[in-house]
């Protein structure tokens, strides 16, 4: 790729030991494609490894991720409305069920858990527990120092777990950005077929390989439209049903709710979308290269929410809404809560009270806004009792799009 055409030309480059600690992860996959009998890993296994090989991967070790300084920044580190709107949507729930716990998946830099309870010490609706399982040894120590820090006297109420529990959970099971961070499979259409593309080797290098699917990856292949055109690429995760199975089956009573950039299956899988959704992240540059700097750079999927909602209802949960992240936070109340922030006090504003109020605003857009995250990024809601409230959702429901 010329210099030109490098979406990561004008990116501060990684220091000399990031670029060490990068190619320690190399030799990990690299000595993984090496002791495979045909010298292809599947992408899937790329991704896990890249991103979660215990203190190498890019979540598992010391990269900054979240925020100006990292690579990418989330809703919940844009603005703490984003985490007090489902604090709001959360009380309701607890409410109906007469309390209950929350379960927090992939809690990043645990900002979202310290506002989120914070607002729902607000509004006496605290869960008994805040559980919080997070894969990464890194990330769980930086959600204890947040939550130290921002929430001491509600400290004690969260607790980080090993595995998922083992008792039914009463309450609601969330994660933003999480679906977005499973590791997917890629394929390729060609003339006679899908093919699953692989992880190589070309000397130290990793390139792009071919297989046939196999008989999992076909089934799963089957369900996607059938018109695809010849060189069309794409990402399908196949473990997402199991996981998300997984997280069901431990649902005794409440909801699960799941916030990520995605699409209906039909969207997703259209025709046009010719090379799939599959980005990298480095220093707030997306590009589409995910051999560049393991451990240094997010790689992502959106999320197909069809096959969310397939796997959560076979697992016999109802659907309760599918709507984008702007309607779920007005339907949820950010106008409300907004509004003391934005209202203009007239004559006499402190010049601190207007900034804030301009900061307030940009929040809300950058969360709302169609062309920034309002559109892109969706909400989808399952119970296991359909009377739950939602409030996120009564704004306007497009499930019927699933
Ligand atoms: C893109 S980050 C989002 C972090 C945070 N939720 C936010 O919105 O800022 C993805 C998070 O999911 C975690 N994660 C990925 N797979 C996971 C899994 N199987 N179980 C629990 N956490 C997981 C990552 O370690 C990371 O904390």
């Amino acid at each position: 790729m010329s210099a030109a055409n490098d979406p990561l030309a004008d990116a501060p480059p990684p220091s000399p030991d990031a670029l060490a600690h990068s190619q320690r992860l190399q030799a990990l996959i690299a000595a993984e494609i090496e002791a495979t009998d045909d010298g292809r890993l599947g992408f899937d296994r790329y991704m896990e490894l890249a991103l979660y090989a215990p203190g190498l991967g890019y979540y598992s070790a010391g990269a900054r991720k979240f925020g100006g300084a990292g690579d990418f920044v989330t809703a919940p580190e844009i603005s703490p409305l984003f985490s007090r709107c489902l604090a709001r949507q959360c009380a309701d729930i607890l409410e109906t069920l007469g309390g209950g716990d929350v379960l927090e998946l992939g809690a990043g830099s645990g900002v979202m858990a310290a506002d989120m309870l914070r607002e729902l010490a607000t509004l006496d609706r605290l869960p008994a527990r805040y559980l919080i399982l997070e894969l990464s040894g890194e990330l769980r120590e930086r959600q204890q120092q947040t939550l130290a820090a921002q929430v001491p006297e509600l400290a004690e109420r969260v607790q980080w777990l090993d595995r998922l529990p083992e008792q039914p959970l009463r309450g609601v099971i969330l994660g933003n950005e999480v679906l977005d961070a499973l590791p997917v499979k890629r394929v390729m259409r060609s003339a006679h077929g899908w093919r699953e593309l692989c992880a190589g080797l070309d000397g130290e290098q990793f390139m792009e390989v071919s297989r046939e699917p196999d008989e999992a990856l076909t089934q799963a292949l089957e369900r996607l439209p059938g018109s695809l055109p010849e060189g069309y690429r794409t990402e399908i995760n196949t473990g997402l049903a199991p996981w998300l199975q997984t997280l069901a089956e431990m649902l005794g009573e409440g909801s699960m709710l799941w916030l990520d950039y995605g699409l209906p299956r039909a969207e997703y899988y259209h025709p046009q979308r010719l090379t799939g959704t599959l980005r990298c992240h480095y220093r707030h540059r997306a590009h589409d290269d995910p051999w560049r700097w393991p451990g240094l750079q997010d790689i992502t999927a959106w999320v197909d929410f069809t096959a969310v909602a397939e796997a959560l209802t076979d697992a016999g949960l109802g659907l309760d809404g599918y709507t984008t992240q702007a309607h779920f936070l007005l339907g949820g109340g950010l106008e409300a809560l907004a509004g003391a922030a934005l209202s203009d006090p007239g004559a006499g504003e402190s010049e601190a009270q207007v900034r804030n109020r301009l900061d307030v605003a940009a929040q809300i857009k950058r969360l709302t806004l169609p062309s920034e995250m309002g559109e892109a990024f969706k909400v989808i809601g399952f119970a296991t009792d359909p009377a739950l409230a939602w409030r996120g959702f009564g704004l306007r429901d497009m499930a019927a799009k699933l």
